[in-house]
């Protein structure tokens, strides 16, 4: 098991992908090199709780761990200010990744700033040789980040991509290239959802990666709770989504 350390860190590069969304280089290479897509880092601010972010990416040589930050409180705020230089206390990596081994293809899909975590596990499963497609969904074209050619964009508001929702991506794939695939998704609950009923309908697996709001980030305050279905009186019992998550089975989650 990975032991989980608080690592005093340095930011070592910062560009915005939008006027509100920061991507962030911290060099900590404990961190770096063990982290594996679909962890998190939980980052120090002037507020009371850290605040978590997926991992992105890591440089090759496993020396730099990079974080997307969109501003949407003032945790995020501070964090996105963050510049090359500064120094910040640092948990990580957390909780438990995605299973790149067990399928023999993937079909990614993200939204909102689930596509950082996405990024991560695209970069690793593209290394590993394995076949994989991406599919994003983004609500218009100013939205639209950490986009590849070769990924399948869709856009509400239809100025980039397919018109439509993450689901008009999924039916443009062609399932006869995917064999064996498992679909994984990180985004909004309902993009979530939408992902793994379309899982389901074509008979494949589905993992979420579920981004409660958390506090402790390491299994202790019990206040980032996702219910799990189980075979006891309540018909499910309650999970720590940092500690025993993020990523679930989509068909296990109580919705
Ligand atoms: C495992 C995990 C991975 C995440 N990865 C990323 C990432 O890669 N990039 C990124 O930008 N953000 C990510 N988030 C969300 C990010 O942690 C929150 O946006 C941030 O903590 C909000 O802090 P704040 O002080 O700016 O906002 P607050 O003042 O705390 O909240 C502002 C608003 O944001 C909402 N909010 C806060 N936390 C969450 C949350 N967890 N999910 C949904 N809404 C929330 C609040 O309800 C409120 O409406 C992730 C969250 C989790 C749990
Ligand atoms: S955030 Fe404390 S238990 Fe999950």
């Amino acid at each position: 098991m990975t032991e989980k350390k608080e690592f005093k860190c340095r930011i070592v590069s910062k560009e915005f992908l939008t006027p509100d969304t920061a991507y962030i280089g911290i060099e900590c290479p404990e961190a770096a090199s063990s982290a594996v897509p679909g962890q998190f880092v939980n980052i120090s601010c002037s507020r009371f709780l850290k605040r978590p972010f997926g991992v992105a990416s890591v440089s090759d040589d496993g020396r730099i761990l990079y974080i997307g930050i969109k501003v949407v409180g003032k945790g995020t705020e501070e964090l996105s200010g963050l510049m090359p230089g500064d120094e910040i206390s640092m948990l990580a990596p957390l909780g438990k990744g995605f299973d790149l081994t067990g399928f023999d293809s993937y079909i990614l899909v993200s939204g909102g700033t689930g596509v950082f975590p996405v990024n991560f596990a695209y970069e690793t499963l593209k290394s590993s040789g394995k076949k994989v497609a991406v599919v994003q969904g983004f609500r218009n074209a100013s939205q639209v980040i950490l986009n590849d050619p070769s990924f399948v964009l869709t856009t509400d508001e239809g100025d980039a991509g397919i018109k439509g929702t993450c689901i008009a991506g999924l039916d443009s794939l062609d399932l006869n290239s995917f064999p064996n695939a498992a679909v994984l998704c990180v985004g909004p609950i309902p993009m979530m959802k939408a992902a793994g009923a379309w899982a389901e309908e074509h008979g494949l697996k589905c993992f979420v990666s579920m981004e409660q709001r958390m506090g402790c980030g390491i299994g202790i305050c019990l206040c980032c709770i996702v219910k799990v279905k189980a075979d006891n009186e309540d018909g499910y019992v309650n999970l720590r989504c940092c500690k025993d998550g993020p990523v679930f089975d989509y068909a296990e989650v109580v919705w």
